[in-house]
């Protein structure tokens, strides 16, 4: 065969494959904007879709989640990728300022970039919505983003999520879940009194969670955590909120489960589950427990 032939059959493969290349990503990112929770923080109750406007209260004040529709003047319809993974991994806007970690990019910097870009490709095929975000209530210090500089310093660790050889694939999946896109941790781990989230304590729950309210411990201790839960218990509960007692969850557990857990293939919930019972249980009382 010529050259040239060779080079007409890859300019038709090319243009064969483009097309489904993109429709690929497109779905690939919706499922990871749902594993992701996007829609929960940036849509107003009723509200349009990630239109913003949904409050979050936290110790330092209330936030706001801010529009991320692809509108170019109010939403980030003028991002470029690089600028959307860098918003992810590192905590800085478009315009290189800081953000808040109510964002949680200490989870999200551990998602891949080409998991990050197929998210953005989803997010860019929803309608845009002209509606302004709605300013942060908090009061000084907070209020000053270059504080922040100093907070990444003391309790941020950027860096992609790397999957540990010695483990099986099932659990490494888990880990990703639960690490990066789920972020179970950003309301089941305790913080310290910057904020920053203890690691040697990871998912054995807080007084003082989401809104304020108690998160539970989700570490396998039997007494304070959930030890005497099994994998498909675990699996179960995230796709329908009732736990082993035939309790139903609720608070903001439940929209997780709603927005997040129960939108997951059942080999998803499974994996999340291997993971979380593997972790080191941490005795911690939390709430009624
Ligand atoms: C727990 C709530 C929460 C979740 C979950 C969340 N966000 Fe956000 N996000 C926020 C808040 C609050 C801000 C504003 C931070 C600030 O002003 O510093 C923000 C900011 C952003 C920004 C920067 C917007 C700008 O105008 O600077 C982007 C982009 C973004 N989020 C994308 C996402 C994506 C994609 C997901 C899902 C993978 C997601 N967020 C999940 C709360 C959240
Ligand atoms: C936005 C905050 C938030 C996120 C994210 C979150 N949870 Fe929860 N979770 C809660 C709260 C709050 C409760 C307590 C609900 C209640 O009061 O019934 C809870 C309850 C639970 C329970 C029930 C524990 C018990 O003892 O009854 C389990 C299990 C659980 N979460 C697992 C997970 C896993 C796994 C993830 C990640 C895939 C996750 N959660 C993500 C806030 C969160």
């Amino acid at each position: 065969m010529t050259r040239f032939a060779f080079l007409l059959i890859f300019v038709a493969l090319g243009l064969a494959a483009a097309p489904v290349r993109a429709d690929d990503q497109v779905a690939r990112g919706e499922y990871l904007f749902r594993a992701g929770g996007c829609l929960g923080c940036h849509t107003a109750p009723g509200g349009a879709a990630l239109a913003g406007g949904r409050a979050l209260v936290t110790p330092m004040g209330t936030f706001y989640g801010p529009n991320i529709t692809s509108d170019p003047e109010h939403g980030i319809g003028r991002w470029t990728d690089e600028e959307f993974v860098r918003a992810l991994h590192r905590g800085v806007g478009r315009g290189g300022e800081q953000l808040y970690p109510v964002f949680p990019y200490p989870s999200f910097t551990k998602i891949t970039d080409a998991d990050a870009k197929a998210i953005k490709a989803y997010i860019f095929t929803l309608p845009p919505s002209s509606q302004p975000s709605k300013p942060h209530d908090v009061p000084f210090p907070f209020n000053i983003r270059l504080l922040l500089i100093g907070w990444k310093w003391l309790n941020f660790s950027p860096g992609v999520f790397k999957p540990d050889e010695a483990k099986t694939p099932e659990w490494n999946r888990g880990a990703y879940l639960v690490e990066a896109l789920a972020h179970c941790g950003e309301c089941h781990t305790p913080r310290n009194l910057m904020g920053g989230i203890e690691r040697s304590r990871a998912l054995s729950g807080t007084a003082k969670g989401p809104d304020m309210k108690p998160a539970p411990n989700i570490t396998p201790d039997p007494e304070t955590g959930i030890g005497k839960w099994n994998q498909n218990d675990l699996a179960y509960f995230l796709e329908s909120g009732i736990d082993p007692d035939g309790d139903v969850t609720g608070s903001v557990m439940d929209e997780v489960i709603q927005n997040t857990t129960s939108k997951l293939t059942s080999d998803d919930r499974r994996a999340i589950a291997a993971y979380v019972l593997s972790l080191p249980p941490v005795v911690h009382k939390v709430g009624r427990k």
